[in-house]
């Protein structure tokens, strides 16, 4: 896919209203701190169906305005347009649609500063990653983690009561454990996916970007057969005395080591080799998108090669060019991806604004 042209007003520091016809390869966004290069792809994240970047600080309407923003893309013939005032309304081709419509019109993954975690910070980075992926792949599997979240919402509240209704834990074991099992499954796939395409030889610059082979495999937090966990007295007992859901895929994790040998990636790797990693991660996710959807995604890079030595940009470079994706990466300098990306289409963002080079 690709967004052939945006239109912005009142959205955070990008106030003015702007337009910007794009490049269908690498657009480098290029502009000193607090520029609003971030707002910038958080707008498209936005179009794309993700809302916020989470734990962006809200409101996402310009401060001083009206109170209410607009956004709009137009990728070939398909028009997404977004409102945002109290709440927000996209609109796809002129009907009001929800979100996750919007993620299949053009599917979409960021790579955020917080991202460089995906290997050394906690599980939830690697659940929301893999999440990610699964709902790009399949709307069910979006819907039943809506539905799975729900349940472990309610069960907490239940558990978090004055006096626990034991009739009631039970009788919400069954579903939420049945949820559970096919989330896992549906991640498990996913994973097996993800670690095949980081295992071919898509690219040799994606081939190189990584140190070294990775094998991905679920962690389940108390073990492979949830409905036995949840159908244990003892368990319920535990979950009773911690006063939240103790197991499920919103406990899991998921290992990445380095193949062959049984370590994780997070503590062989540098600093630097696990940035690399996790690009080639996520250019592994975008081939699975890819291939599942037949579509090319959008790519959302933000300061994607900090801490990279040049060897490390030059080949993070090459391979978003060698994808044929549209890329749009945000940073500092000109020099983000070294000599690599000479065909890239170089953007100055300044006081809110963008302007072509
Ligand atoms: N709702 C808003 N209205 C106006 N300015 C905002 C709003 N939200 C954030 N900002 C400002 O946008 C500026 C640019 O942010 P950001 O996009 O993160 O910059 P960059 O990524 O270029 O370093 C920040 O100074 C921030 O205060
Ligand atoms: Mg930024």
């Amino acid at each position: 896919m690709t967004i052939e042209r945006t239109f912005w007003h009142s959205f955070r520091n990008l106030g003015a209203p702007g337009r910007a016809e794009w490049g269908g390869g690498l657009n480098l966004l290029i502009g000193p701190n607090g520029a609003g290069k971030t707002n910038f792809l958080e707008s498209l994240n936005v179009l794309c169906g993700w809302g916020p970047f989470s734990g962006g600080v809200l409101p996402l309407v310009a401060r001083g305005s009206d109170g209410r923003a607009l956004l709009s893309c137009e990728c070939g013939p398909t028009r997404v347009e977004v409102r945002i005032g109290a709440r927000i309304t996209p609109r796809l081709d002129g009907r009001v649609v929800s979100h996750s419509e919007l993620r299949f019109a053009i599917p979409s993954l960021s790579f955020l500063p917080g991202d460089i975690n995906l290997l050394e910070g906690s599980p939830g980075v690697r659940r929301y990653f893999l999440d990610r992926v699964c709902s790009l792949c399949s709307p069910l599997y979006a819907r039943r983690l809506a539905e799975y979240r729900r349940l472990v919402k309610a069960r907490g509240a239940l558990l978090r009561s004055a006096v626990p209704d034991d009739r009631a834990l039970r009788a919400c074991s069954v579903p939420l454990a049945g949820l559970g099992r096919w989330i896992r499954e549906a991640r498990s796939r996913a994973s097996a996916m993800l670690e095949e395409k980081l295992s071919e030889r898509l690219s040799a610059s994606l081939s190189d970007l990584s140190p070294a082979p990775l094998a991905l495999s679920p962690v389940w937090a108390g073990g492979a057969d949830i409905e036995a966990w949840f159908a244990s007295s003892a368990n319920l007992e535990r979950e009773r005395h911690a006063r939240s859901v103790l197991v499920g895929p919103h406990r899991d994790d998921l290992l990445v080591a380095v193949a062959g040998v049984q370590r994780s990636a997070a503590e062989v790797f540098s600093r630097g080799h696990k940035r690399r990693a996790v690009v080639a991660m996520i250019l592994a996710a975008g081939r699975l998108v890819e291939g599942r959807l037949r579509k090319s995604p959008v790519l959302l890079l933000d300061d994607v090669t900090a801490e990279l030595d040049t060897e490390g940009r030059e080949l993070t470079g090459r391979a978003l060019t060698e994808t044929g994706w549209q890329v749009f990466a945000a940073g500092t300098e000109e020099g983000l991806f070294g000599r690599s990306a000479t065909s890239a289409v170089l953007w100055r963002v300044r006081e809110g604004r963008i302007d072509s080079r």
